[in-house]
C-alpha cells in the first residue's frame, strides 16, 4: 500500500527527529559520565572514591598535589594529578594501572630509590581508595 500524505509527512518527521533524538542520548550520556567514571574507577580498583577524597587528604597528598575543585589540594611539588587515569606512565617507572598505581602509592621509595615523594606507610585499603579516587579525576 503506498504511503499516505500523512503517512509520508509522519517519516520525514521522523527523519529529522532521530538524529535530535540521538543528540540526545548523547548530552545524557554526557551528563552520566562523571557517575559513569566514579562506578568504573571503583570496578577497576576495588576502592571507594569517595573514602578515598578524604583520605588523599588526611595523608597530606594535596601538600605537593593538585587537584581541580579539591580544596587543601594545591601543592606543586609533585605533577597535577587531573588526567592521571589517562597517563601511559606513573613516575615515568610503571605502566599505568589499578595495582600499579597502589603500589607507588604505597612505596614510590621502593620503586624509585630518592624520587622526592615520600613513603608515606599508606595501608592497603586505603591506597585502593585513593587509587579509586585518582581514577575518577579526569
Ligand atoms: C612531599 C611531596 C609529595 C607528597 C606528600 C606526595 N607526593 Fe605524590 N609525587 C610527588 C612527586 C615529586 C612525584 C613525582 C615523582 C617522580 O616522577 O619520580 C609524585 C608522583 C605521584 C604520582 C604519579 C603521577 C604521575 O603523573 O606519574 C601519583 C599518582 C602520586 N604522586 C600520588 C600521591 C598520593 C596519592 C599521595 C598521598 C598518599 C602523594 N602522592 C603524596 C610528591 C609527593
Amino acid at each position: 500500500m503506498p504511503l499516505s500524505r500523512n503517512n509520508r509527512r509522519l517519516a520525514a518527521a521522523a527523519a529529522v527527529l532521530v538524529p535530535v533524538a540521538a543528540a540526545g542520548a548523547v548530552t545524557a550520556d554526557y551528563v552520566d559520565e562523571s557517575h559513569e567514571l566514579q562506578t568504573r574507577a571503583a570496578l577497576v580498583t576495588g576502592g571507594d572514591p569517595t573514602a578515598g577524597q578524604a583520605k588523599f587528604i588526611a595523608y597530606g597528598c594535596g601538600s605537593c598535589h593538585s587537584l581541580k575543585n579539591v580544596r587543601h589540594a594545591v601543592g606543586m611539588v609533585g605533577p597535577r594529578l587531573d588526567g592521571v587515569a589517562l597517563r601511559a606512565m606513573i613516575a615515568g617507572k610503571l605502566a599505568n594501572n589499578p595495582g600499579n598505581l597502589q603500589h607507588w602509592i604505597r612505596d614510590p621509595q621502593a620503586v624509585s630509590p630518592g624520587t622526592a615523594m615520600p613513603d608515606l606507610n599508606v595501608g592497603e585499603r586505603d591506597a585502593r581508595d585513593i587509587a579509586a579516587f585518582l581514577y575518577t579525576r579526569s
